[in-house]
């Protein structure tokens, strides 16, 4: 009897750990302080252009919601947060997509 609850807590704990683990990919992450709009970050449309967590975490973005501090200038330099992709290389950069990130209203 013992020995079966081990065994059922430590199917549960395994259950629970790679549900927590699998939130990350399907995360969504809300800046709402830019004027021009609050831009939705997809973790689900990110992977499936086949991103994976390390060309993101850690270099470009601590994996802690609201540590990056996302400036104008940033979007310019390509070389910071999203715009290390987003730089007209990886992927669009900032000049004339500005509505493809920033959602008025
Ligand atoms: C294209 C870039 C990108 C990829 C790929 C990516 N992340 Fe993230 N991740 C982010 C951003 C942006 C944030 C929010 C950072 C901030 O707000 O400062 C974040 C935040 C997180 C957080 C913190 C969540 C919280 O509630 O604080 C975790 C955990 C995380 N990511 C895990 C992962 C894992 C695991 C993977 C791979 C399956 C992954 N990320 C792939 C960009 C990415
Ligand atoms: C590791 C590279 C990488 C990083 C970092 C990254 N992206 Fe992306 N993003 C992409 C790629 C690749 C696409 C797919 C579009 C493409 O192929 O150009 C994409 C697509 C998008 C789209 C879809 C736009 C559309 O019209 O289809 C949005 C919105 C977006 N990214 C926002 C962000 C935001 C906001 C951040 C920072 C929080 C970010 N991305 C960081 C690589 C990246
Ligand atoms: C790849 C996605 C993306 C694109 C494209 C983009 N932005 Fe942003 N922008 C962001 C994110 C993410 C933030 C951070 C908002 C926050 O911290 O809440 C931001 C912040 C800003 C801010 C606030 C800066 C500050 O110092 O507080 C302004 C202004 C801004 N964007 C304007 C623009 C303009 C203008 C364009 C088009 C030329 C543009 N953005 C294109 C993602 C994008």
């Amino acid at each position: 009897m013992k020995t079966f609850l081990t065994t059922i807590i430590t199917v549960l704990a395994i259950g629970f750990y790679s549900l927590a683990s699998a939130v990350p990919p399907g995360m969504e992450v809300e800046f709402t302080k830019s004027p021009m709009g609050k831009v939705v970050f997809s973790g689900k449309l990110h992977a499936d252009k086949g991103k994976k967590c390390d060309d993101c975490h850690p270099k470009i973005f601590e994996q802690k919601k609201g540590t990056a501090q996302i400036k104008m200038e940033d979007h310019q330099k390509g070389e910071k947060y999203c715009f290390t992709c987003h730089n007209g290389t990886v992927s669009f950069k900032a000049d004339g997509n500005c509505n493809r990130c920033h959602k008025p209203g």
